[in-house]
């Protein structure tokens, strides 16, 4: 990105990820954008990894707009399930289940397996146009565990049943700031922006 750029898209339509980089890039004058704002029709989600997928989301945001774009993706991977649900977590219980449904089959998965631990993984990555060989991309992990049932209301997804050991509760039992500083998605999109500020102030650090 060159220092004329003002305005980023960002690829998503979750009003929470939008609010985490508008307060992480304030007061460097660009102006991050949500898609939906700019009529951009979400594309399918196809790749193998996160870093594809989000690349994927970024890439197609880019096209539609002619803006330089953000995107991110994200997933549970459960060591004792061969990595399971994975880049497949949003639709673990079939493509259009609830988080509800795919808790159950998740826990129903691990219905007496002793060995619990899991991560959550996240890839946020920026491209300067659609064709970009050169994105920016940082990854971020939260380590816990399942538990065997859920605790909580807060949060999304699989928060209610991913115990963070060191706090002692459920991703959905944390404050939004308490979840944004452990979070795999706090840690990728701070990194991202750290990565794209040091763009923005013609560090290098970028290619
Ligand atoms: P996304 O790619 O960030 O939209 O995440 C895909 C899916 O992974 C979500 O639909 C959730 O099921 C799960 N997931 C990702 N991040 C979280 C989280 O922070 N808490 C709980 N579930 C999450």
């Amino acid at each position: 990105m060159n220092k004329a750029t003002r305005q980023i898209v960002m690829a998503t339509g979750n009003s929470g990820k939008m609010r985490e980089i508008v307060e992480l890039m304030a007061g460097t004058g660009v102006e991050i954008v949500a898609q939906n704002r700019l009529g951009v029709i979400p594309t399918e989600e196809t790749g193998a990894t996160f870093v594809a997928n989000a690349l994927q989301k970024a890439r197609n945001a880019a096209k539609q707009t002619g803006l330089p774009a953000i995107a991110d993706d994200s997933g549970l991977i459960v060591a004792a399930l061969g990595g399971d649900p994975g880049v497949r977590s949003a639709r673990y219980a079939g493509p259009q289940a609830t988080d509800a449904e795919n808790i159950n089959k998740l826990l129903d998965a691990l219905h007496g397996v002793a060995s619990r631990g899991a991560h959550f993984h996240c890839a946020a990555v920026f491209v300067r146009d659609a064709a970009d060989e050169h994105p920016l991309v940082a990854e971020g992990i939260w380590r816990g565990e399942i538990s065997a049932a859920s605790h909580g209301s807060g949060g999304f997804g699989y928060d209610p049943v991913f115990f963070d050991p060191e706090l002692g509760k459920t991703g959905a039992e944390l404050t939004r700031s308490e979840k944004n500083s452990r979070s795999h998605r706090g840690q990728a999109i701070r990194d991202l922006c750290r990565l794209l500020l040091a763009e923005c102030n013609g560090s290098g650090a970028a290619r």
